[in-house]
């Protein structure tokens, strides 16, 4: 198949490291791309949330299948666009992509798909605003409506701090106040066509810039997957009392939900409740499920761009285990310092471990790192203990000055 998978991170070269592990000889792009994606794919410079230049590249080249990494260029209408020039995409329509780029209109969908969720309050001032966090009380939850690249969420015990948060929010739209939901958190992917779905592989994220869960929430700095401690029917029921519900309450008002359903769930005591909706591939999480998926990959992504899913077999994952470290800049979340160079690379890769790039860049002579988020550490064991040995020694082989990361991702997992 000839496939162009837009994006730029980490978590669209894992996409394509996966396609090119397919049986079948793909022809493989990417739209803008990085420095680590030229290995396997062709990149291409254009503007990936520009939904006419996206279409007129696929056209003209013959695409097959356009897979969409990020939520920008859903929200913009790049999968709409595709659609109506028949070409075959993997992602939602701009209306369906709504479930991530509005927290207010996901709030309204679980509803009415009867999807358990913390209770929430959409506030547009002061007022409303102070009312909302009074009736919640402490720890506070707020949460900017847009998209708002991970940064719009705020979780505190200060009152002070929440109303700080909102206000800069209350600038640009709504704000949501939402129940604080307590337990363990989950990411489960599901592919849908729009009618029926296929769950991934559950992994788990460390949002948080520093060990033990502290400092500012980041795009994520590891993850794992499977998760030994999730009980045997997890994925039965989170399919069966969220994803097919949400699934058929967006074919229901005529905007069907084409692509992959990111489901953040929190277990709770009383259940397990949705914490968020994404409309794409995780990032970092992709980096470990499908470093344990083991059938192909394009086939079911373009089944559920064609509306076949029913026709195909359930992806199937490895009993290894994967883990990721994602190595980051100075400064990352706040201030990262790019435009140092990276080094160590290649005596890092093995069998067992890949890299993953998200921010970098060729300057004719160096690879250097171009933003926060710089590369995935992917690797993959029998066990967590063997997965971190080989994890950990492969990123302390890279250089890039004041670069961090967190030293215990998967730790202490079975
Ligand atoms: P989100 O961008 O919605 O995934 O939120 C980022 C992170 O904030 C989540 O992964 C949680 O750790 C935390 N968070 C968001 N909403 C809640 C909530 N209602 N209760 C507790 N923690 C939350
Ligand atoms: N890992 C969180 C996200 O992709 O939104």
């Amino acid at each position: 198949m000839k496939i162009l998978v837009v994006g730029s991170g980490a978590r669209e070269h894992t996409i394509i490291q996966a396609l090119a592990r397919d049986p079948e000889n793909h022809q493989l792009w990417a739209a803008p791309g990085n420095a680590g994606i030229t290995a396997e794919a062709e990149v291409v410079a254009l503007n990936a949330t520009n939904p006419k230049v996206v279409t007129e590249f696929a056209v003209s080249s013959d695409i097959d299948l356009v897979i969409i990494g990020p939520e920008a260029p859903l929200v913009a209408g790049v999968a709409d666009r595709l659609r109506k020039a028949g070409v075959a995409v993997f992602g939602p329509s701009a209306a369906a992509a709504a479930l991530e780029g509005s927290k207010a209109f996901a709030k309204e969908v679980m509803a009415a798909a009867g999807v358990p969720t913390g209770q929430a309050w959409s506030v547009s001032d002061h007022t409303e605003l102070i009312e909302a966090l009074d009736r919640t009380g402490a720890p506070y939850v707020v949460k900017a409506d847009g998209l708002a690249s991970g940064k719009g969420v705020l979780v505190t015990e200060s009152k002070e701090r929440a109303i700080e948060h909102a206000e800069f929010y209350l600038q640009h739209g709504d704000v949501l106040v939402e129940e604080f939901l307590n337990g363990p958190e989950v990411s489960l992917f599901f592919l849908s066509d729009g009618h029926t779905v296929l769950p991934l592989s559950p992994a788990q994220d460390y949002k948080r810039a520093f060990n033990d869960d502290q400092g500012p929430n980041t795009g994520g700095m590891g993850a794992y997957s499977p998760l030994p401690w999730l009980d045997d029917d997890f994925v039965a029921t989170v399919q069966a009392t969220i994803a097919e519900p949400t699934i058929a309450e967006m074919a229901k008002r005529g905007t069907p939900f084409v692509g992959l359903l990111y489901c953040g769930l929190v277990i709770t005591d009383t259940g397990i409740k949705v914490i968020e909706f994404n409309v794409r591939f995780g990032d970092p999480e992709t980096q470990v499920v499908l470093a344990r998926l083991s059938s192909p990959l394009a086939p079911l992504l373009y089944a559920a761009a064609t509306e076949m899913l029913t026709s195909v077999e359930a992806p199937v994952f490895s009993d290894d285990v994967a883990l990721t470290i994602v190595l980051a800049s100075e400064g990352y979340p706040e201030d990262p310092q790019s435009g140092r160079p990276i080094t160590g690379l290649d005596e890092a890769s093995s069998e067992s471990v890949s890299i993953a790039h998200a921010a970098t860049a060729w300057d004719g002579t160096d690879l250097l790192a171009t933003g926060g988020r710089v590369v995935s550490v992917v690797a993959v064991g029998s066990d967590f203990a063997e997965a971190r040995t080989r994890g950990y020694s492969a990123i302390g082989k890279i250089g890039l000055e004041g670069s961090h990361f967190r030293t215990d991702i998967a730790q202490g997992i079975g």
